[in-house]
């Protein structure tokens, strides 16, 4: 069955991207695309957003009227758009990849509770080499243990709104994973003034802005006597379009619930 994926957010930087890669991937085909009420994208055709021919695919500001004509969406929007998103995914059993970045927690505890209805996958990075380097991180801190402390340094650019990074919290997920300990208990999202010394088994965060830098994420593990660092660097958004495309056709035919890249790539223990 060809599947029929819309995206929501179609005129941002992510949304257009998507598009491109809905259409030169087989097994799918672009159905609509999503934007806020207001965007001067409503009631146009996507094909004009690329300076292609009308591909005869509206871009529409009601979700519900959405639901009828497609069997998933990719959203990468803004947190309150995702929230709302979702309940219409849910209640119609669509598939729903999510990228949106900067949900709270108690965003995420919504979304987990319709997650019974609707399939939805939900990473804050949809390329292999993060996912692949979160396996090799949560290693590398198991055996390394406190004695080596742990910073993540991401670099986004000027346009990004959310911090740190959906990406550089997955990172250090994996290395308090790894640690088995809780995240949010051990990790220090910033510094600035008299903030005493560093304690043993804190996992930091740092954050930089500027230019038109797509992704840069290092993980340091720093000792008396050495320091190990991981970096990823992401050269385009494709990478982030092809994991989510992957992430809807895989999607389609798993139970209703909530699964990660981790599970669509077969990368969990
Ligand atoms: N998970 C990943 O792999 C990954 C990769 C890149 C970006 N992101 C995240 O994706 C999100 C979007 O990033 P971007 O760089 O494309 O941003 P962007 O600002 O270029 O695009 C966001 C789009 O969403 C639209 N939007 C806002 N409210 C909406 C609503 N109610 N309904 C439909 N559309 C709505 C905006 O008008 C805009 O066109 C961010 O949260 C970013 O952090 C995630």
């Amino acid at each position: 069955m060809i599947m029929k994926i819309a995206i929501a957010g179609a005129g941002g930087r992510m949304g257009r991207e998507l598009a491109r890669t809905v259409q030169n991937t087989p097994g799918c085909v672009l159905a609509g695309g999503l934007e806020a009420k207001g965007s001067a994208y409503v009631g146009m055709d996507y094909g004009t957003l690329f300076g292609q021919p009308n591909l005869g695919v509206k871009i529409t500001d009601n979700p519900a009227a959405l639901m009828p004509i497609i069997d998933g969406i990719i959203d990468f929007t803004v947190p309150a758009a995702t929230l709302d998103l979702v309940r219409h995914t849910a209640e119609h059993g669509k598939v729903h990849v999510i990228g949106t970045t900067g949900i709270d927690a108690a965003g995420e505890a919504a979304i987990a509770v319709v997650a019974s209805r609707a399939r939805i996958v939900k990473s804050g990075n949809y390329s292999l080499g993060i996912n692949l380097m979160q396996g090799i991180l949560k290693k590398v801190a198991s055996v390394l243990g406190d004695d080596y402390d742990a910073e993540v340094l991401e670099m986004h650019h000027r346009h990004k709104i959310d911090a740190p990074s959906g990406t550089a919290l997955m990172l250090g997920k994996a290395v308090a994973d790894g640690r088995q300990v809780d995240l949010k208990a051990r990790s220090v999202r910033s510094r600035d003034g008299h903030t005493g010394a560093r304690k043993p088994g804190d996992i930091g965060f740092a954050t930089l802005r500027g230019g038109s830098v797509v992704g840069d994420h290092t993980v340091m593990f720093a000792s008396d006597s050495e320091r190990i660092e991981f970096t990823h660097i992401a050269q385009s958004r494709e990478m982030f379009a092809r994991g989510a495309v992957r992430a809807a056709l895989w999607a389609q035919n798993k139970k209703p619930g909530l699964y990660d890249m981790q599970d669509v790539l077969g990368l969990k223990d």
